[in-house]
């Protein structure tokens, strides 16, 4: 088993530091894994000029799973777009196939007061987003700005063709066949074709999936409902650009976007794996950053990619453990709990691994 370590820019270095001391902890209880560091993002274009230099390609070629922290900043919002960090992690994505991207939005309890919506609207929250994440609007051409009649215009195109529609549906009707068999396909099917194709694609995956109960709905009443009555949910799938935005504002129900991670999966088994968030640069080098997202993320990976689900029990274990012994980072920190930092977070999990 070898596993790509990219941790990136801002945060990433810092959170991925405690999620690598976690699979240490694992790797001297008998889980074989090699760590291979790489660049990737900024840091990638200080040290090779691009985002995603051939060295860091080859590495994540040869491995089974890739563990990311996050790129970006905005020292970087100069350079020209494929230059830009996030092109390596699109690149990243692109190149591996993975357009399955998981997102699991679950409310700890100990966590209930740190969100800010009410306790009792986020309890039991237990939300799988499931999005597409090699189509869409991200990657439809043309794309670009150019001059028209004297003045810039700037235009995407938003496009999915219905084999991709039907392979992330697969996925996301499997999912909610091992959880409560309700999805919600969320999408904007009254303004864009696209997206009709989406729905249509979808509506007849679902007869394949009896079992499953298949609901659609508009993306704008899908985050109102979000924050309204968030339980409704079961498995929500929709695409890219949707599904990056709506994955934001679940994790506000968890308490904090530092607690949400994420898998991206090809249709075998490999996989990267990240927390959802950015590379957050407003605290960057503070010792402040949250690192359980990135931490459930390589549990995730054990799962997902290696198979090792006991292993990757533990992990969430004793993640479940530290927030219940009241250990929080500044962002999920409420009075009379323990504020700790990054590193004492990771300290905190190792200790009841
Ligand atoms: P962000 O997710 O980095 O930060 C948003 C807010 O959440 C900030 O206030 C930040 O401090 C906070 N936050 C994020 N992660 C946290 C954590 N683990 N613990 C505590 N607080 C946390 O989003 P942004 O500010 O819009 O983007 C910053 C940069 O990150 C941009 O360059 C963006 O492109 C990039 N980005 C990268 C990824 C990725 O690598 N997967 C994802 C999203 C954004
Ligand atoms: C995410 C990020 C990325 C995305 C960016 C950094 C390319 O926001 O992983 O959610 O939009 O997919
Ligand atoms: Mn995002």
């Amino acid at each position: 088993m070898k596993i790509a370590i990219l941790a990136g820019d801002g945060i990433g270095p810092e959170i991925v530091a405690q999620a690598v001391r976690v699979l240490q902890a694992l790797r001297s209880d008998g889980l074989k894994f090699e760590l291979e560091p790489g660049l990737l993002g900024g840091c990638a274009v200080e040290a090779a000029g691009e985002p995603f230099p051939e060295v860091t390609r080859k590495l994540v070629a040869d491995a089974d799973a890739v563990l990311l922290g996050a790129v970006g900043g905005p020292q970087y919002d100069a350079l020209p777009r494929r230059q830009r960090p996030e092109q390596g992690l699109l690149s990243i994505r692109r190149m591996l196939n993975l357009f399955a991207n998981l997102r699991p939005a679950i409310l700890h309890p100990e966590l209930a007061n740190a969100s800010t919506l009410k306790p009792e609207v986020v309890a039991g929250l237990d939300i799988l987003i499931v999005r597409e994440l090699t189509g869409d609007i991200y990657f439809g051409e043309p794309r670009g700005i150019e001059r028209r009649d004297g003045q810039r215009v700037g235009y995407n195109t938003m496009i999915y063709s219905e084999a991709e529609i039907r392979r992330i549906a697969h996925v996301a009707f499997q999912a909610a066949r091992k959880r409560n068999r309700r999805l919600c396909s969320v999408d904007k099917m009254n303004v864009l074709e696209c997206t009709q194709l989406w729905r249509d694609v979808v509506t007849e995956t679902a007869k394949e999936y009896p079992d499953v109960e298949l609901s659609h709905m508009l993306v704008d009443n899908a985050a109102m409902q979000l924050v309204r009555n968030p339980r409704q949910f079961d498995v929500v799938v929709t695409g890219n650009m949707f599904g990056d935005i709506l994955s934001d504002e679940a994790s506000m129900l968890t308490g904090s976007i530092g607690m949400l991670p994420s898998a991206s999966l090809d249709d075998r088994s490999k996989g990267l794996y990240e927390p959802i968030h950015g590379s957050a640069p407003d605290i960057a080098g503070k010792d402040v950053a949250n690192p359980l997202a990135t931490i459930l993320s390589a549990a995730m990976m054990l799962r997902y990619t290696f198979d090792e689900e006991a292993a990757a029990v533990r992990i969430e274990s004793a993640v479940k453990k530290v927030l219940a012994g009241g250990y929080r980072t500044r962002d999920i920190y409420e009075p009379g709990t323990k504020k700790v930092g990054t590193a004492a977070m990771g300290d905190a999990v190792l200790a009841n691994i």
